[in-house]
């Protein structure tokens, strides 16, 4: 049994900085620390804890920089490991912690690792077959080494040796996750991560976490492995946590990570809690990810019972060992204001996202309504395919009506990735000056859920109505009412109570316990 996680993480607000794209201090169109460290008094404005921060480690950048090729040295287009000292103690001195990206199960092709292996036949910390026997998806070794390795996601990112969890004599180059190669990459984790966890950071996201050993059914292997991770962790590194990605918290919560993603993709249903949720089939899913009809749809064609009953599953299997994370969207799949959706539709979304007891993960520019761009083209590795484009999610963030939208001083043919070319496109300036605005209600209920710990990721829900709307109870007396839909729809409280509004639009309860919700209203009410 794992231990508990750090007491900081149950009250997180998780905000995800994309760090090209975020905010740029030196004008050559790519974000950077800098960048970062002067939005710092923003994003405390705003609330947040903890920012988490994509791959910002020495890479050529054919995956956008999950091709790490040194996890020790930071890309010079962010800064210098310095720079990124000064971000986490300007950081820290704000209250905000900060989390990297820990990409485990793969390295760049450029990585000295690798280039070593493809020159020495006896290295084992990367898959190779041998010359004369190919398996479907391996690569032809780069080296003087004959054979070919096995890739982890792109071709340019060759699988370490995590070992497989069973042998197979038509695949003799399979070794248990004991040999040599495979500990030296468990070593190297490790090494890894005290690195930078001396540097004052507060934990990793885990790219691809399900993905070490291979061949593992139900995932035994890989789980105990990062259960000799946490259990080192906790000695060495008690206040730092590891979130996974791996799509499926009640797995990989109890393999020994602190929390877990709900993702377009994992577990039983391979990701359908999440799309059934809010995720649009508005460019980033491909075909077999292709969306049921969310919750969060205007025509209320939706169910939020996929969600709930998946996440209810989940924390039933998790109990106090650690959380569930729900993300507003990330650089991998659609924004939240993607498709068909608008921004009425948003504050709905969040109040569910800031209500429910699972952690809040904020991708950058989703407080803003910050739209996905469909059809931009491929940049570092963006699309996956003809329906699956990421670049959509990661343009440049959009500070204010300045040239560039704020984001950069640079030419804007120089920028990262183009723009939302939209004369309206929303802005933190302009919304920061309007109280109405989608960030204000994000701030506002950030701040209701800090002070008021029946609203936060550990305290009870009872769901009373799963329907348009949805209306559920947190702790002792809160009632929040959300309807996702265009429709006016209502419910009725089992019993009389008196509630107070602590945060509404549209939604109205009698004393009489007569709930009455406007199309994309929603509501926390305290009962009196
Ligand atoms: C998942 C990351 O989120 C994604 O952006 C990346 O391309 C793959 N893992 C490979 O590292």
């Amino acid at each position: 049994m794992t231990s508990s996680p750090p007491a900081w993480l149950a009250d997180a607000v998780l905000y995800q900085i994309y760090p090209q794209s975020f905010a740029d201090s030196d004008g050559d169109g790519i974000g950077d620390f800098a960048g970062i460290e002067q939005k710092l008094d923003h994003l405390a404005w705003l609330g947040i804890t903890t920012i988490w921060i994509n791959p910002c480690f020495t890479s050529p950048f054919h995956d956008a920089g999950y091709d790490v090729a040194d996890f020790l040295t930071v890309a010079p287009r962010y800064g210098t490991n310095g720079d990124l000292a000064a971000l986490v103690d300007s950081a820290g001195r704000r209250g905000i912690r900060v989390l990297l990206d820990l990409v485990a199960g793969h390295t760049s092709d450029q990585h000295p690792w690798f280039t070593a292996s493809a020159g020495d036949p006896g290295d084992h910390r990367y898959i190779w077959a041998p010359e004369d026997l190919r398996p479907p998806g391996y690569q032809p070794s780069p080296g003087s080494r004959p054979g070919w390795y096995r890739p982890n996601f792109f071709p340019s990112q060759p699988a370490l040796n995590f070992g497989y969890a069973r042998a197979d004599p038509g695949e003799p180059w399979r070794l248990p996750v004991d040999a040599e190669g495979p500990r030296a990459n468990r070593q190297a984790l490790r090494d890894i991560m005290d690195h930078w966890l001396a540097l004052g950071l507060a934990g990793f996201r885990v790219d691809m976490a399900a993905s070490l050993v291979k061949d593992d059914p139900g995932h035994v292997e890989t789980a105990k492995l990062w259960t000799e991770l946490r259990g080192w962790l906790d000695g060495a590194h008690p206040q730092a946590v590891l979130l996974s990605e791996w799509g499926d918290p009640g797995t990989a919560v109890p393999a020994g990570f602190h929390g877990d993603f709900f993702l377009q993709f994992g577990g039983d249903d391979d990701g359908l809690p999440l799309r059934s949720l809010w995720n649009n089939d508005a460019g980033t899913v491909s075909e077999e990810w292709a969306p049921a009809r969310p919750y969060f749809d205007a025509e209320g064609a939706g169910t939020p019972q996929t969600f709930l009953t998946a996440w209810r599953a989940a924390t039933d299997t998790i109990g106090d060992a650690g959380f569930a994370v729900l993300p507003s969207s990330n650089h991998d799949f659609s924004r939240l204001a993607c498709g068909p959706r608008t921004a009425e539709q948003l504050p709905a979304a969040f109040v569910f996202q800031l209500t429910w007891p699972t952690l809040p993960a904020i991708h950058y520019g989703d407080e803003i309504g910050m739209r996905y761009l469909p059809g931009l083209p491929d940049h570092e590795g963006s699309v996956l395919g003809p329906r699956y484009n990421r670049a959509g999610s990661r343009t440049p963030m959009q500070w204010d009506s300045s040239t560039n939208a704020g984001f950069s001083t640079g030419p804007a043919d120089r920028l990262y990735l183009p723009l939302d070319p939209d004369p309206d496109r929303p802005t933190v300036a302009a919304q920061r000056a309007d109280e109405t605005s989608l960030i204000h209600l994000v701030r506002r209920l950030i701040a209701l859920r800090k002070a008021t710990p029946e609203l936060g990721a550990s305290a009870g829900v009872k769901v009373l109505c799963a329907g348009y709307p949805l209306v559920y109870v947190r702790g002792s007396r809160y009632v929040v009412v959300v309807n996702p839909g265009r429709t006016p729809a209502t419910a009725t409280l089992p019993a009389e109570v008196r509630c107070s509004a602590l945060e509404a639009s549209g939604v109205t309860i009698t004393d009489s316990g007569d709930i009455g919700a406007a199309g994309f209203g929603y509501g926390v009410f305290e009962v009196e």
